[in-house]
């Protein structure tokens, strides 16, 4: 038996190991390396993915659950002759050192923009529903995603650039 996904607009039918988790699907059986695997135990996002359009780290997930779902991930943003307006950003303001964490650091501002355009979600308190966020509330909203290097304050100035 095997477990359908459409990862990047493209149809995959998958092991539906029930250990398998999405990360490792991704990287391993589908070829899709741009996904980093960090800690592994859902603490640093940098596995991040959109799954139906919200973020979640993918180490976290098990791939036999997902079933019909729709994944997006970093090569499925932008193209490497027509990068996101986020990618562009994160070039024009260095929002990276090593680069280890980027690609979970773009999909997480991807799905945290588009909170914003649709609404921010229920878990997200009062005081944060606003359209144009301070640094400290782009922060908070990025606190899942770590960054080693240290980086945050080019990675918050790439993504206030790519909101306006
Ligand atoms: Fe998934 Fe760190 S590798 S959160």
């Amino acid at each position: 038996m095997k477990t359908t996904l459409t990862v990047n607009a493209r149809e995959y039918d998958v092991d539906n190991d029930p250990r398998r988790t999405l990360l490792d699907t991704l990287r391993d059986d589908l070829g899709l390396p741009g996904t980093k695997k960090g800690c592994d135990h859902g603490q640093c996002g940098a596995c991040t993915v959109l799954l139906n359009g919200e973020r979640v780290n993918s180490c976290l997930c098990l791939t036999a659950m997902h079933d019909g779902d729709e994944i997006t991930t970093i090569e499925g943003i932008g193209s490497p002759d027509k990068l996101s307006a986020l990618q562009e950003a994160f070039v024009k303001h260095d929002g990276y050192q090593c680069g280890y964490c980027t690609p979970g650091q773009i999909m997480s501002a991807t799905a945290m923009l588009k909170e914003i355009s649709d609404g921010a979600p229920s878990y997200v308190s009062d005081d944060l529903q606003t359209a144009s966020l301070s640094d400290a509330e782009m922060a908070e909203r990025m606190s899942g995603n770590l960054c080693r290097c240290s980086a945050y304050p080019l990675i918050r100035e790439a993504i206030a650039m790519a909101s306006e």
